[in-house]
């Protein structure tokens, strides 16, 4: 008799616990443990898929001996998603895109089998929608009366055996699964979309991309809630994780790779979203700085890192003489508490009167920040309101305000500069660098500053411009 064991798994993070918890104690989630019954039958077949070999026995061999001729990259299409891959897929990678329900992510999917269909074999599988649902969409991606490519096959199927018995009939170059979390392995008992299903059946397409050289692009959905596993789970499984992101009620979207085996990360694609498909913004910076009001007052850009991702993000201050007694201040995706900080230190340290001013701070983009690095962007955002000044229009502010009214330097500024000045950027007003590291990035130009004080006095200069040719001594 196989015996039968009952464990609880966070659908989060995958901690798996011996009896319920109502919070993870991994990752501090509420209510996201999830029953799973797991039979015990000696060497599980489906359990530690890791551990088996990619196809056949394994032997070690010299690391000399090892030929690594740079496999040929399949070229994408689409510019911007070849960038974030690193140019182009490499055969046999699995690669991850996640992002929220409705962000774009089967649009994307979809048109770059399109794009690549004629070229390679192509196997889009959905379980999400029907085949009659995606021939519609690719109608409506395509040119009028474009035909449709040979090599292009779609299927709605979830059961992962059948999926990769059409994979051994279809022989594609190209698999796309869309998504992971609808797909499941009958042998396993959870539901669809579990931790253990969404590992187990990645696992599964790695080892067939891996043993096959067929590249697997996976979908995966970003949930808040417990119910469906994220794709954080699986992001240690694949080689390369792309996440696409943005407001869902504004148009433009971000292609970040946060993980690549095979090319560096921290690249980023923008795309427009209309009514035909994904559209490449090859020229993002001047896109964003076209979407904000210039010579402004109220508004500066600061450079947040989302984990490892940089973020460019516009922060909107308004002063607003206060009306009944007490101050009050509003932010809008900025903490509270820091805010008051910043207030009292623009108070205390520059000498701008806030005390009787009611204060909005908003992030455009519905973007919460949470780190202290954009301290020196809210108070420029609020100092320009206040002084009815506006902040240098190509200029991004970095940098964390203490007590005193000093500048201290966060961490990753390298990343940040480098994301500044390849949205078009020219200048970062950041802290002084007082201990040795690593040089500035080129082709954008520093600014250091000891204090707030400083900083601000430099946001609000007017760009100098350089003299007419003519006149420049050599
Ligand atoms: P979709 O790719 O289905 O999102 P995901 O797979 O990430 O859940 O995109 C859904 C949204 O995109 C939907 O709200 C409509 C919009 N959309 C367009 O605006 N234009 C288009 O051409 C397409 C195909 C979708
Ligand atoms: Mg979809």
């Amino acid at each position: 008799m196989p015996k039968t064991l009952t464990r609880y798994v966070c659908q989060q993070c995958g901690r798996v616990a011996a009896s319920y918890m109502g919070k993870c104690p991994q990752c501090n989630s509420f209510n996201s443990m999830v029953e799973e019954i797991v039979h015990d039958e000696g060497p599980a077949k489906y359990t530690n898929s890791t551990a088996r070999g990619l196809g056949g026995r394994t032997s070690p061999r010299k690391i000399g001996d090892i030929s690594v001729e740079a496999e040929p990259r399949i070229h994408v299409p689409i510019g911007e998603f070849s960038r974030v891959l690193g140019g182009g897929i490499v055969p046999g990678s699995i690669i991850l895109v996640g992002g929220d329900p409705g962000i774009g992510k089967s649009t994307l999917m979809l048109q770059m089998t399109l794009a690549m269909a004629g070229k390679k074999r192509v196997l889009y599988v959905s379980g999400e929608e029907s085949e009659r649902q995606i021939k519609m969409r690719a109608d409506r991606l395509q040119e009028k009366n474009a035909h449709f490519p040979e090599d292009l096959f779609l299927v709605t199927e979830t059961n992962l055996q059948t999926i990769l018995e059409h994979v051994r009939e279809v022989k594609p170059d190209l698999l796309i699964v869309d998504s992971i979390q609808t797909v499941y392995q009958p042998e396993l008992d959870s539901s669809a979309g579990s931790v253990s299903q969404v590992r187990e059946c990645s696992s599964q397409l790695r080892e067939l991309a891996k043993a096959q050289g067929v590249s697997v692009f996976v979908i995966g959905h970003v949930t808040k809630e417990g119910a469906i596993a994220g794709p954080r789970v699986l992001e240690h499984i694949v080689d390369t994780v792309l996440y696409l992101e943005g407001d869902r009620f504004q148009a433009y979207r971000l292609l970040r790779s946060v993980k690549n085996r095979f090319g560096a990360t921290a690249e980023v694609g923008v795309f427009e979203m209309r009514e035909n498909g994904l559209v490449e913004v090859p020229n993002p910076s001047e896109v964003f700085l076209a979407e904000r009001m210039i010579n402004v007052p109220g508004s500066a850009i600061a450079v947040t890192m989302e984990g490892t991702r940089p973020l460019l993000v516009e922060i909107q201050g308004l002063t607003s003489p206060t009306q009944f007694g007490n101050a009050r201040r509003t932010p809008n995706g900025v903490d509270y508490n820091r805010l008051m900080m910043l207030a009292a230190v623009l108070t205390r340290r520059v000498g701008i009167k806030l005390v009787e001013q009611d204060i909005f701070v908003n992030v455009v983009g519905g973007m919460k920040i949470d780190e202290p690095a954009a301290d020196l962007a809210i108070a420029a955002a609020v100092t320009s309101s206040m002084k009815d000044l506006s902040v240098r229009a190509d200029a991004v502010l970095i940098g964390e305000i203490g007590l005193a009214g000093e500048l201290r330097l966060p961490s990753q500024m390298q990343t940040r500069l480098r994301e500044a000045q390849k949205l078009g950027f020219k200048t970062a007003i950041v802290p002084k660098r007082l201990r040795k590291a690593e040089p500035w990035p080129e082709n954008i130009q520093i600014i250091e500053s000891r204090s707030v004080y400083e900083a601000l006095e430099t946001a609000f200069s007017i760009e100098r411009k350089a003299p007419p040719k003519g006149r420049q001594v050599a």
